[in-house]
């Protein structure tokens, strides 16, 4: 995704500038010509020579250097980038950065850049937290940098807490979310629901369904790298909330109900993926039930919950593109058609879980794209492309009408 871009990776002093190696080899994986530029400091923790063989290019270090192929080599630099990434960036650099200082060849080409412009702060977690950095990083951001914020752990200092470098996977998604797509979902706000809903019969047991979330978790992922600002309302899943997406944790249909109508009103599109119980126990006994050993069989009564979708659907402010999922293992298009109707969608994702690929635990599914006027098969695809087919297809939609 990040093919033909040009970053510029600065790399500074702190024990996490070992990790800029592999942010810089996964860059280039993902197509992108990398410019290294490190400080005096960043090699006493790695050499230049490390970056140039993963980049191919002059790892650059001083601003008088006269071995190299521009004339003004600060400038030629921040005119080509398309992203700047600082990572790590220790306390100093920020403070230099927040206050216009231009001492190398690092701070020099950042004030002369005006692409997007990243910046990954890593210390100890006292430095972190102390206000004169907080308060640099507020200047940064309102300068129009992006903070990707430290996340928690044992640090190289001894400590445990806020400071370490995210996952270096994490800096390149970051990368990828700000110049890797085309934002043509920008200044929509989307609500996803994913995954599904657990119910309690007792303090150990729970009634569920086989949803993994993926494809929900695909489809936020999609519009944020679109753009489009989103709130991603998960039931319990393994999967982690994708970069850029504001997540929301549910556990019952209740709290998913909850969550989803207090938010309805401000969404310009809702996309219902989650597989929500449509029964939940009647009671939810205080202690684990126990076996009767003269009885062979139980049973446990169960009442409704709210059908989410349909008060969605009831609610439906103007102008709003509201699209349901609807799983089923036979009459998959009446079903979903008569879903459509009656919940008063504008759109329904169609599919059949005894289809080969399609379904929920799988990376893969086969999507029947339904409208009132209009009905799309897609191809086996992975929930990845499946995300944008369907986005593509509601923007399609809000476009003719
Ligand atoms: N849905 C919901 N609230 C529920 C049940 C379902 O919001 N209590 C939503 C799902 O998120 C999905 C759509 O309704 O977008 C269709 O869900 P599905 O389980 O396929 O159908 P149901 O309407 O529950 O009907 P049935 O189970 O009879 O097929």
């Amino acid at each position: 995704m990040l093919k033909g871009k040009n970053i510029i990776l600065g790399v500074t002093g702190g024990i996490a500038a070992y990790k800029a190696a592999d942010i810089t080899s996964r860059l280039v994986k993902a197509g992108a010509s990398v410019d290294v530029i490190m400080t005096k400091n960043a090699e006493h923790f790695i050499t230049p020579n490390t970056f140039e063989a993963l980049c191919h290019h002059k790892t650059l270090t001083d601003t008088f250097d006269r071995d190299h192929p521009w004339e003004v080599e600060h400038i030629a630099l921040a005119e080509k980038a398309d992203l700047v990434l600082i990572a790590p960036a220790t306390a100093d650099v920020i403070g230099k950065l927040a206050n216009g200082i231009a001492d190398d060849m690092l701070t020099t080409t950042m004030l002369a850049c005006t692409c997007p412009k990243l910046i990954a702060p890593a210390m100890n977690t006292h430095m972190w937290e102390n206000l004169i950095v907080q308060d640099n990083l507020k200047k940064l951001q309102h300068y129009g940098w992006t903070v990707i914020e430290p996340t928690s752990g044992h640090l190289a200092c001894g400590t445990s807490g806020a400071g370490k470098l995210p996952d270096t996977a994490d800096i390149v998604e970051y990368c990828d979310l700000e110049i890797g797509h085309e934002k043509d979902m920008k200044g929509l706000k989307v609500l996803v629901t994913a995954g599904p809903t657990q119910e309690a019969i007792d303090p150990v047991r729970f009634l569920t369904n086989h949803s993994s979330g993926k494809m929900g978790y695909a489809i936020a992922r999609a519009a944020a790298r679109r753009g489009a600002e989103v709130t991603l309302v998960s039931g319990p899943t393994a999967l982690s909330c994708p970069i850029g997406v504001t997540g929301v944790s549910i556990v019952t249909a209740r709290e998913m109900y909850e969550a989803v109508t207090s938010r309805q009103k401000e969404m310009d599109i809702i996309i219902k993926a989650a597989a929500v119980a449509d029964y939940r126990p009647a009671v939810i006994a205080e202690d684990k039930i126990k076996k009767q050993d003269n009885a062979s069989d139980m049973s446990i009564p169960l009442e409704r919950t709210d059908d989410i979708l349909q008060y969605l659907g009831e609610h439906k402010p103007d102008g709003q593109f509201l699209c349901g999922f609807s799983m089923e293992t036979k009459d998959m298009l009446e079903n979903s058609r008569r879903k459509l109707e009656k919940k008063n969608l504008d759109m329904i994702a169609a599919n059949n879980v005894k289809v080969k690929g399609a379904g929920f635990q799988g990376d893969t599914n086969v999507l029947t794209l339904i409208g009132h006027d209009f009905e799309k098969e897609l191809p086996l695809m992975t929930k990845d492309d499946a995300a944008d087919a369907l986005l593509d297809e509601i923007f399609r939609y809000k476009r003719e009408n």
